[in-house]
């Protein structure tokens, strides 16, 4: 078994399957909580009628997740090109790489009292992890 990229992935993959457990759908409940935070997000989703892209982009964001923490072969590479991609959705970059922390405070607010200390710890340190990586992603002229 190879070395986990992010010292404490297991903490993040026990309490991702906790939400999942916990959770059948957390689609709305995320981006319920984006929207609440910054509302001029909620409408470049004008083509998801159904909510099929946004319930797509939060598997891709779990995926990327687990794949940061663990093996890291794409996840890193990922969240730079989606930054880039993202601008041309409108996206400014300081939004985009919130969407971890608002994927970090939902999972806390399902999981109440099995959202550890450590659990805690171990999202803050993750997040300020991946926020590093998207400060090294290049501008790219329009
Ligand atoms: C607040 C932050 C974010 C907003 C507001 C946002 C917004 C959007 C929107 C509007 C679309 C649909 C575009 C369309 O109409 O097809 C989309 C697609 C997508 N998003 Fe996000 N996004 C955010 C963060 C992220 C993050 C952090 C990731 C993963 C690292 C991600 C991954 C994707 C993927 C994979 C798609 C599918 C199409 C594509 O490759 O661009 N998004 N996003």
């Amino acid at each position: 078994m190879t070395t986990p990229a992010f010292r404490d992935a297991a903490l993040i993959e026990q309490s991702l399957e906790l939400f999942a457990e916990r959770c059948e759908d957390p689609t709305p409940l995320v981006y319920e909580r984006l929207f609440a935070a910054n509302p001029a997000m909620a409408t470049l989703f004008w083509r998801d009628t159904n909510g099929a892209i946004k319930g797509e982009m939060l598997s891709r964001v779990f995926s990327a997740i687990l794949d940061f923490v663990g093996e890291r072969r794409y996840a890193d590479l990922m969240i730079g090109t989606e930054m880039i991609t993202h601008e041309g959705y409108d996206v400014p970059r300081e939004v985009f790489a919130t969407f971890f922390a608002t994927v970090a405070d939902t999972a806390r607010d399902t999981l109440g009292p099995d959202w550890t200390p450590a659990i805690d710890a171990a999202w803050r340190s993750m997040l300020s992890e991946i926020d590093a990586f998207a400060r090294k992603v290049p501008v790219v002229a329009a």
